[in-house]
């Protein structure tokens, strides 16, 4: 397993213990022992789901008392699944996933994926810190995409359940100095957390031995309806923004325009699909969130009205980057069969700006020796009847 991580291997699906029982007759008490196993008051279910160059790949499945569960492999710390009720009764899936690790392995676009070192694109694949000049891989015609070609998504990660009694589950992975071009050891540590309100928190955590850049993000793509075949055009979208970064070839421009009035304008609710004819392409862009705080803030709302979903995205971080599914073209099929076609799904993905280690005006990327870099995101289904 990559990285040092004490911790694991102490996942236990069962408990094995002790119990003593006082027998009285008479005058004589009778002390008994019997082993037995009981489950762990836990809710993590771990699922052994193959080998990958030599290392083993595990699901974890984090269980909540509402009955959501959202499902985790150590191969691309990638959210799987989550199973959600809908207001009629029913459950299904609302991210797009696999049921065996073989469909991660014919390279699906980042489905559910943990993305790093760097999320979304760095122009021409170079960034300078100090005097030194990186280069790393174009992946995405003259740019850098997610990572390179084997980013954090494609790397098995070390993970650990919690042991004090929540649905969580922590991943941890060591980024080389030299991976994918990338300067510095960088000690990447991603938890996921299913609360017993509805929540799927991400907590990001990284420290690095010289001076890199960091910025990660996590790419589900949801469809509320649970449905692959019915698209998210039809879902309300709120965005906290007033600024958006217009792009060309997908790398921002420096500037931070506003949003009033034109397709970008999510600060009231409006359908993607409503004005997605007069956005090049369709969305993926990355909006400047209008922040109030430092903290884990609500940023943007994303509702289906069939099943009565509703995904409440909260984050610490400036920017999110909003991907309508544009590229997805049916090549790939969910594990029952159904294409998976444009606008299947959708990715909110919480991050800072494309491009930022070449953009001096935008929100810093930069992690140097000694610093913590600490985000943290969250998702909160709300099921309206
Ligand atoms: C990017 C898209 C890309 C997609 C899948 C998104 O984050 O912004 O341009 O096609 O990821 O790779």
């Amino acid at each position: 397993m990559n990285g040092d991580w004490p911790g694991y291997g102490l996942y236990h699906d069962k408990i094995t213990t002790m119990s003593t029982t006082i027998l009285t007759t008479g005058d004589d008490t009778v002390e008994k022992k019997t082993e037995v196993t009981i489950a762990p008051h836990y809710k993590i279910d771990k699922l052994d789901w193959g080998e990958i160059e030599g290392q083993r790949v595990f699901l974890f499945s984090l269980t909540n008392k509402s009955g959501h569960q959202v499902t985790v492999t150590n191969y691309g710390a990638t959210i799987t699944s989550w199973v959600t009720p809908d207001k009629l009764g029913g459950k299904s899936n609302i991210v797009l996933g696999f049921e065996s690790i073989d469909g991660y392995l014919a390279r699906p676009p980042y489905f559910g994926a943990t993305i790093g070192r760097y999320s979304n694109r760095i122009a021409k694949g170079r960034f300078v810190i100090g005097n030194d000049t990186y280069s790393v891989a174009t992946n995405n015609g003259e740019n850098h995409l997610h990572g390179g070609n084997k980013g954090f998504d494609k790397v098995i990660w070390c993970a650990k359940p919690s042991d004090d009694g929540s649905a969580s589950v922590t991943m941890n992975y060591l980024s080389k100095d030299g991976e994918e071009g990338y300067p510095g050891n960088l000690q990447v540590a991603v938890t996921f957390t299913l609360t017993d309100d509805n929540e799927l928190l991400i907590g990001y955590y990284a420290e690095t031995d010289k001076a890199t850049v960091v910025n990660l993000t996590n790419h589900s793509y949801f469809n509320l309806t649970g449905d692959v075949a019915s698209s998210i055009l039809d879902h309300t979208l709120q965005i906290y923004a007033d600024n958006y970064t217009p792009v060309e070839n997908g790398i921002p421009n420096g500037e931070l325009k506003n949003v009033a009035g034109g397709p970008f304008d999510f600060l009231q609710p409006h359908t993607i699909g409503e004005r997605i004819s007069r956005v090049d392409g369709g969305y993926d862009h990355n909006f400047v969130l209008t922040r109030k705080s430092n903290g884990l803030e609500l940023i943007a709302t994303l509702a289906d009205s069939v099943s009565g979903r509703t995904l409440e995205v909260y984050t610490t971080e400036p920017g999110m980057q909003l991907y309508s599914g544009n590229f997805l073209d049916g090549s790939f099929k969910t594990s029952e069969g159904k294409s998976i076609n444009k606008h299947a799904a959708i990715c909110l993905e919480t991050q800072h700006f494309p491009d930022s280690p070449n953009q001096p005006s935008f929100p810093a990327t930069l992690l140097q020796p000694g610093e913590k870099y600490e985000t943290a995101t969250k998702y909160r289904l709300v099921i309206n009847k």
